[in-house]
């Protein structure tokens, strides 16, 4: 197994040394866990965040699933109601993932929910990925380790072929015990729902009532209350302008055209532009390429009428 500058270590305490300094450097690990492989950035950065999504080459930001050590750990991030505690108790660590409301001030970088009110919480049961967090002391941004679009890798090699030389580290821990992604169960308000079938067979037969749903589908994500004009090149009369590049505007995606850094600013300045006084924001033009096209998916749904924003795929 080899590539240029990707660098694959045995899982084992020198890994992880090396994987938690790149992670707390803002670079990406490919991770084994007990169900497919992830790529872990700190959670807490908003640039590393980005990296995943550009990595990945996401055409959209999707929510990422928070790896957190347990359920206190859990408890900063995501509001417990007790049948979150008791699935908690339950199944952690292993191959549950809990869609919980986001508390207030959850210490994770907005893009890694996406912006949502909502946050997917996982506490992993493999060692290695247990070690990461314990080394890093952060919660841990992990999607699943291949390009958007493709399988899921479940041994270092799919890692290899899918990512390459995007990442700089692979820690090999053979191939994965479950080889599937984890359930996920949103305890939201309502009924729990079963958003994605997965290792875990909840006999929970009333919850699943709901239905089973793609995940990321229904995600409502985050869209001002505010209407938004795109491609602007200067703010009109009642505008808060969010610039980008040689557009200055009120605030700045990212001044130097850096889109890594106008990703992790995106949900932010969405956010400051609801509280601000002018009635109406805009936002400077984003080149329609790299991590641009998931920054314009998701300006172009912040700008649809109301409906339209909450279809997300
Ligand atoms: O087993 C797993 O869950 C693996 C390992 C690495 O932990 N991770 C994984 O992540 O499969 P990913 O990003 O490939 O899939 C996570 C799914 C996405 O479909 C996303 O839409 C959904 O979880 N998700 C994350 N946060 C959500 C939220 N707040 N509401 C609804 N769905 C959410
Ligand atoms: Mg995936």
């Amino acid at each position: 197994m080899s590539a240029q500058n990707t660098r694959v270590l045995s899982e084992g305490p020198e890994a992880i040394a090396e994987a938690a300094r790149l992670i707390l450097a803002g670079a990406l690990v490919a991770m084994p866990t007990e169900t497919v492989y992830g790529l872990a950035a700190d959670a807490t950065n908003g640039d590393a965040v980005a990296r995943i999504y550009e990595a990945k080459g996401r055409p959209s930001f999707n929510p990422l699933i928070i790896h957190v050590s347990d359920v206190t750990q859990a408890a900063d991030i995501g509001v417990f109601d007790d049948e979150a505690e008791r699935l908690a108790s339950a199944h952690w660590p292993g191959p549950l993932t809990l869609v919980l409301p986001r508390k207030k001030d959850a210490p994770i970088a907005r893009l890694a929910s996406a912006g949502l009110a909502t946050v997917a919480l996982r506490a992993p049961a493999h060692p290695a990925m247990q070690a990461l967090i314990a080394a890093v002391g952060r919660p841990l941004a992990a999607p699943s380790a291949n390009v958007s679009g493709r399988l899921s890798p479940t041994r270092p090699e799919h890692v290899l072929a899918s990512l390459g030389d995007r990442i700089k580290l692979i820690v090999d821990g053979g191939p994965t015990a479950h080889g599937l992604e984890s359930t996920i169960v949103a305890l939201t308000g309502g009924p729990p729902r079963l958003l994605r079938p997965g290792p875990i067979d909840l006999d929970l037969a009333p919850m699943l009532k709901g239905g089973v749903e793609a995940p990321g589908q229904m995600a409502s994500h985050y869209a001002p209350a505010k209407p938004l004009r795109l491609d602007a090149s200067a703010a009109e009369p009642g505008e808060w302008l969010i610039g980008f590049d040689l557009v200055a505007g009120d605030v700045s995606l990212s001044p130097s055209g850096d889109l890594v850094e106008a990703a992790a600013r995106l949900f932010d300045l969405l956010h400051e532009a609801d509280r601000v006084a002018a009635p109406r924001i805009a936002v400077a033009p984003i080149p329609d390429d790299g991590l641009g096209v998931a920054i314009n998916d998701r300006l172009r749904r912040a700008a649809a009428p109301r409906g339209d924003a909450a279809d997300v795929g």
